[in-house]
């Protein structure tokens, strides 16, 4: 029996090899909607929780996949049911046509939503342009508001130039603006508060990260740096007054505590490490080398960019897209003896 045959087959209009897709349901009776693609493995910043160490090695320009192979593999993917996506990278940016590729993807009648994840670095120059090629919504990684300290944690004095282009996204439109922030112990755990604090000036909708094991830093990550989010949650509380609210996000995605303080913005959580929310995932993602995977913390991918370059047809495109929805995981395995780094896709090849 087929991998595929676990994924469900709701819609009888549509005809695939003989089968009906219109809705990508896993095993699990997760329903896939959401891709996640990075764009490029590249980035200006250098943080360490993201990249390996030492002199940065990037894959060769034509390991990336072209827009218009981009553009064809979500047109594919949005005919089974993905509505959004997300572009990432490392620094998706670095591509310095992105705005071009929004454009793209925008035309694609079942594409809903399209967001990106950016270091803000080189947002003052295409705000407006990705605004007008039609992104919907922005996150921002962003790890402190000292600029001495993020200088410390990215290796670059970029601070200045990150804030002004968060200021002017808010300026063309890019409201609420969310910003990811990484939580490690020791390094910026002290800062919770000052980063909710902002919410009450800017509309920005604000979330703590649990620190991840991802293959890069596997000589740093240890459990005793991971500030779990109920503990972040609890500092700011005693601070300023927050509340829980359902929020847009909510059981839509791994974002699962919600509150609000009083003011423009908000604050979240997202707990990958004390608390399981594979449950609620929606999300697949497409690596900056072209490959299909069905778990951020799990390996095993399948290999789009192959297909797309040795010509494969439209059909079976959807045939690989079914195939690593039915081997998606239950749940990542962070918290058992067996979970595994992978040394190849760190977070800027995968995308986070
Ligand atoms: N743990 C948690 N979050 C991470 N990110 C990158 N590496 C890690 C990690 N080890 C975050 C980035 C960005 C998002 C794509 O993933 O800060 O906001
Ligand atoms: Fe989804 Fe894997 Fe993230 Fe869990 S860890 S939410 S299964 S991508």
């Amino acid at each position: 029996m087929s991998l595929h045959q676990d994924v469900h087959q709701k819609d009888q209009t549509e005809k695939l090899c003989g089968r009906s897709v219109r809705e990508l349901i896993d095993r699990f009776g997760r329903r896939i909607t959401y891709l996640r693609i990075s764009v490029t493995d590249r980035c200006n910043l250098h943080c360490h929780y993201c990249m390996p160490a030492g002199r940065p090695t990037w894959f060769e320009r034509e390991k990336l996949l072209s827009f218009e192979e981009i553009w064809r593999f979500v047109r594919v993917c949005s005919e089974l049911g993905i509505s959004k996506v997300r572009l990432t990278g490392g620094e998706p940016l670095l591509r310095s046509e992105l705005p071009e590729l929004v454009a793209m993807l925008r035309k694609i009648p079942g594409i809903r939503e399209i967001a990106m994840t950016t270091n803000a670095t080189l947002l003052a120059r295409y705000a407006e342009s990705l605004k007008i090629a039609g992104l919907d919504r922005l996150n921002v990684s962003l790890d402190s508001l000292r600029p001495e300290r993020f200088a410390r944690i990215t290796q670059s004095d970029a601070f200045h130039q990150v804030w002004r282009g968060i200021e002017t996204a808010l300026s063309v439109g890019f409201a609420p603006l969310k910003l990811n922030v990484v939580v490690i112990k020791g390094i910026n755990d002290d800062e919770v508060v000052d980063f909710a604090r902002l919410t009450a000036r800017y509309p920005f909708h604000v979330r703590f990260i649990e620190y991840m094991p991802i293959g890069a830093n596997r000589e740093d990550w240890e459990r005793g740096k991971v500030v779990s989010c109920a503990e972040i949650r609890e500092r700011i509380a005693r601070e300023i007054p927050i509340k829980h609210a359902a929020s847009d996000s909510e059981g839509k995605g791994p974002e699962r505590t919600y509150a609000v303080c009083d003011g423009k913005g908000c604050i979240g959580f997202i707990s990958p490490v004390s608390d399981e929310f594979c449950s609620a995932c929606n999300r697949m993602r497409l690596t900056s080398d072209g490959k299909l995977r069905g778990c951020l913390m799990r390996n095993g991918e399948l290999d789009i960019r192959d297909a797309l370059r040795r010509g494969a047809t439209d059909d079976e495109l959807r045939e690989l897209v079914l195939e690593a929805v039915a081997r998606k995981p239950e749940k990542h395995t962070i918290n058992s003896p067996d979970f595994e780094f992978s040394d190849f896709y760190t977070m800027n090849r995968l995308g986070g």
